[in-house]
C-alpha cells in the first residue's frame, strides 16, 4: 500500500482524478433512465436538493476521513473507532458487487460502439434490436468479458495514468457532443413536452420511491458511501482546499448527468411516448439514442463518436473501481499486486455472468423479483450503501469528535461556508433520514407495505 500512497499534484490533479472516477455510466446511463422512470422534473429537483446538502456533506466527510487517517477505507473506520471496523469490510464488498454488473453494461457500450463504427446504426434504431442483443448468450458474455479484461489489463500493468490522460482530454469533447445531441433532440417536433417533463417538477409525482432512487443515484454518481473517496482523500495533500474541490467535483459530475438526461429523456418522449418513460428501464440509453442518431445527418459517425466517449468514461470509472478493490485486497490479504489483480479478475468474471445472461437464457431466474443485474444494482445501492453511509455519519457525528473533521477540512484556514449544513446533516438529518429510507424501502421490497 505504501508505494500507492502517492499524492495528487495539487487541487487540479485531485479534482480531475475524482471527477474521472465520478463521471461514468452513472451519469450517462443510470441518471437518465431513473429520471425518466421517477417523474422527470421532480426527480431532478429532489436530486439537486439532496446533492447540495447531503451529497456535499458526505463527500467532504469521506475525503476528510481519508486525509486524516491516511489509510484506505478498509482500515480507516476502525482506526477512528474500533467499533466501526466492520465498515471496512462492507466498503470492500460494495465495489466487488458493483464492478461485475458495471462491466456488463460496459460490454453493451462496446457492442454499440462497434455497431456504429461499422456503419450499422440503422439496424440498432429498430425497437427490438436491444432486446435481441441482450437476449443472446454468446454476444453479451463476450462483450462483458472484453470490458473486464481491458480494465484488468490496464490495472494490472499500472497504466491507468495513460488512460486517464486520454480521457481527461476527451471529457470536454464528450460534454460538447452531449450538448450538441441535446440541442438536436430539442429541435425534433414534439420535443417540447419531453423537455417540460424533464425540467419542470410536478410535485404530484413525488413519491417515496423518487426519494430513494434519487438518494441511491447520488451515492452512485459521486462514488460515495463505498469508501472509495476515503481512499482518494488519503492521497490528497494537506494543503488542498477540500471545500472548493468538492464543490467543483459536485458541479462537474452533475452537469454531465443533467446534460445526459437532456439528451435522452425528451428523445424517449418523442420516440416512445409516456409509456416508454416508465418501461425503458436499464436499457433506455441503448434503445433511445440509436433512434436519435438515425434521425440525424451523419448519424453513424456521431453515434460512433458518442459511444467511444461513453466507453472511455466507463473505462476510467471501472479502472478506479478495480484499483480500489485491488489496493484493499493487497492491504487486507497481504497479496502482491499481480495476485490481487488475478483473484479479482476471476471474481468479477464469475459474478458478472448472471447479470450478462439475466435477460436471455437466465431470464426465468429472478431474485426478489428482479433480474440479476437489477438485483446487484439494488442490493449495493439501496441496501449496502445506505448502511455504510449511516455508519459513517454515526461514526463521525457521535463516536468521535466531529470538530476534528471540521478542523481537518479547514486545516489551512479555508473558509468552510456550508459548515452549519454539514454539522446538522451528519449528526441528525442524514442518519435519521437514511434509516427511514432503508426501512421503508426494504419493507416495500418484500411487499409488506406499498407506496
Ligand atoms: N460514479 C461512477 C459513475 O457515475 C460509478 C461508480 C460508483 C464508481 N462507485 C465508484 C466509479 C467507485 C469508480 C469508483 O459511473
Amino acid at each position: 500500500m505504501n508505494e500507492k500512497r502517492s499524492s495528487f499534484s495539487g487541487n487540479i490533479g485531485f479534482i480531475l482524478a475524482a471527477a474521472g472516477s465520478a463521471v461514468g455510466l452513472g451519469n450517462l446511463w443510470r441518471f437518465p433512465y431513473l429520471a425518466a422512470q421517477y417523474g422527470g422534473g421532480i426527480f431532478l429537483f429532489v436530486y439537486l436538493v439532496l446533492l447540495f446538502t447531503f451529497g456535499f456533506s458526505l463527500l467532504i466527510l469521506e475525503i476528510a476521513i481519508g486525509r486524516k487517517t491516511k489509510v484506505s477505507s478498509i482500515n480507516a473506520y476502525g482506526k477512528l473507532n474500533k467499533k466501526f471496523g466492520w465498515m471496512g469490510i462492507l466498503s470492500l464488498l460494495i465495489p466487488v458487487l458493483i464492478l461485475p454488473y458495471y462491466s456488463v453494461i460496459g460490454g453493451w457500450v462496446i457492442k454499440y460502439m462497434t455497431v456504429f463504427l461499422t456503419g450499422q446504426g440503422k439496424a440498432a434504431a429498430d425497437s427490438n434490436y436491444f432486446g435481441g442483443f441482450i437476449g443472446q448468450t454468446a454476444s453479451p458474455l463476450f462483450m462483458f468479458f472484453l470490458f473486464v479484461t481491458l480494465t484488468t489489463v490496464v490495472v494490472g500493468f499500472g497504466v491507468e495514468k495513460g488512460v486517464e490522460r486520454v480521457s481527461k482530454f476527451m471529457m470536454p469533447v464528450l460534454i460538447l457532443l452531449t450538448i450538441g445531441i441535446a440541442i438536436f433532440v430539442a429541435t425534433i417536433p414534439g420535443a417540447g413536452e419531453g423537455i417540460k417533463y424533464y425540467l419542470l417538477p410536478d410535485f404530484s409525482k413525488f413519491s417515496f420511491k423518487t426519494l430513494c432512487a434519487a438518494m441511491g443515484q447520488l451515492f452512485y454518481s459521486l462514488s460515495i458511501a463505498m469508501g472509495i473517496m476515503v481512499a482518494y482523500g488519503s492521497y490528497v495533500k494537506d494543503d488542498i482546499d477540500m471545500n472548493k474541490s468538492v464543490t467543483n467535483i459536485e458541479i462537474f459530475d452533475t452537469l454531465v448527468a443533467v446534460l445526459s438526461g437532456m439528451m435522452i429523456v425528451p428523445a424517449v418522449y418523442i420516440f416512445s411516448g409516456e409509456e416508454g418513460l416508465a418501461t425503458g428501464g436499464a436499457g433506455l440509453m441503448f434503445k433511445t439514442l440509436p433512434k436519435v442518431f438515425d434521425a440525424m445527418p451523419m448519424g453513424n459517425f456521431i453515434g460512433g463518436a458518442f459511444f467511444v466517449l461513453v466507453f472511455l468514461a466507463a473505462l476510467t470509472s471501472s479502472i478506479s473501481l478495480m484499483e480500489a478493490v485491488v489496493s484493499m485486497f493487497m492491504d487486507k490479504f497481504k497479496l502482491t499486486r499481480i495476485k490481487a489483480v488475478l483473484v479479482i479478475y476471476v471474481i468479477v468474471l464469475a459474478l458478472g455472468v448472471p447479470s450478462a445472461l439475466g435477460y436471455g437464457i437466465w431470464s426465468h431466474i429472478t431474485v426478489l423479483g428482479m433480474d440479476f443485474l437489477t438485483f446487484f444494482d439494488y442490493i449495493s445501492n439501496s441496501v449496502m450503501m445506505p448502511i455504510l453511509a449511516i455508519g459513517t455519519c454515526l461514526l463521525a457525528g457521535w463516536f468521535m469528535n466531529l470538530k476534528d473533521i471540521e478542523d481537518e477540512i479547514t486545516k489551512n484556514g479555508e473558509e468552510f461556508k456550508r459548515c452549519g449544513i454539514f454539522r446538522v446533516m451528519i449528526k441528525y438529518i442524514a442518519p435519521v433520514f437514511l434509516v427511514i429510507i432503508l426501512v421503508f424501502y426494504t419493507l416495500a421490497q418484500f411487499g409488506f407495505i406499498s407506496y
